[in-house]
């Protein structure tokens, strides 16, 4: 399966997690894009979208937003995740 993750990452741990995922669903044999949302273009190649942001300001931070407004998701699977530190959930 052709599986894009994206993420936003301001201080590295999203990026971290991204990182962790990508190792596991490659040993799993899929064929794995994971970059930064500024960094994609579309998704229109892949199967399957992991959305992955950190909580900021109990939100999801602008640039997540706008990715997901500016990419094509209809009939896709998408998962997301968030990390956070101590309260709220975007
Ligand atoms: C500007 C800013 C706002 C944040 N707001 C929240 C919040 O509302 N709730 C929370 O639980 N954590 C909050 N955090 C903590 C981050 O969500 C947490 O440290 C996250 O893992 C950082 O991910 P990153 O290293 O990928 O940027 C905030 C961090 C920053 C820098």
């Amino acid at each position: 399966m052709r599986i894009c993750i994206a993420y936003y990452s301001l201080t590295g741990n999203t990026e971290t997690c991204s990182r962790n995922l990508e190792k596991l669903l490659k040993d799993m044999g899929h064929d794995i894009t994971c970059n930064k949302v500024e960094n994609i273009a579309d998704v229109e190649e892949y199967d399957m979208v992991v959305i992955g942001f950190p909580v900021h300001c109990l939100n999801m931070p602008k640039k997540v937003k706008e990715f997901l407004n500016r990419i094509e998701l209809r009939e896709k699977p998408i998962y997301l995740f968030c990390t956070y530190a101590l309260f709220g959930s975007a």
